[in-house]
């Protein structure tokens, strides 16, 4: 089933979100509309808040050199970042039209629980860690947009507002 995905205007997106308490069917059957809803609209990466649910969970799917990197990840914790960070082009499923360059670091470990409810632990690089990164800010009112200079925010904002109103979102 598809969602409604939540855009900038929307306070949720400004908003904390709140532990998974467990991972139960409920709790699958989001993950899966969560998919489907970030496939369909072409997507790397998707969290609980842009789908209007303010729970700590995102699913992402990350093209790499040896396939793809499909996880959802429940209760993330970013344990380690590493302090180089590299400058990278990041857009969001709610900013449409728009995009900006973000200073992530390179390297991180994040620590998720899967939908077996089973804590595991990942090491991230390259697009994955970015993404990882990107999705975790969310569940904690973070876009990426809040990541760049406050004129710089503001023009990106404007820009994905026009561009939802010209393109009937
Ligand atoms: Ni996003």
């Amino acid at each position: 089933m598809l969602l409604k995905i939540v855009t900038i205007g929307d306070e949720r997106l400004s908003q904390k979100s709140t532990d998974v308490e467990s991972v139960n069917d409920e709790i699958r059957t989001l993950v899966k509309n969560m998919f489907d809803t970030m496939y369909a609209a072409n997507g790397i990466g998707l969290a609980g808040v842009q789908v209007g649910v303010m729970k700590r969970l995102f699913v992402i799917d990350v093209p790499g050199k040896i396939g793809s990197t499909k996880i959802a990840m429940i209760n993330p914790v970013i344990k380690e970042m590493s302090a180089e960070k590299e400058l990278g082009e990041e857009g969001c499923l709610s900013l449409p039209g728009t995009c900006g360059e973000v200073l992530r670091s390179k390297r991180i470990t994040v620590e998720y629980t899967d939908l077996k409810g089973k804590r595991k632990t990942l090491k991230a690089t390259g697009l994955l860690a970015v993404c990882i990164q990107h999705e975790y800010d969310h569940l904690d009112g973070i876009t990426f947009v809040d990541r760049l200079d406050p004129n710089e925010r503001n023009v990106k904002i404007r820009e994905s507002k026009k561009y939802m109103k010209q393109n009937g979102f």
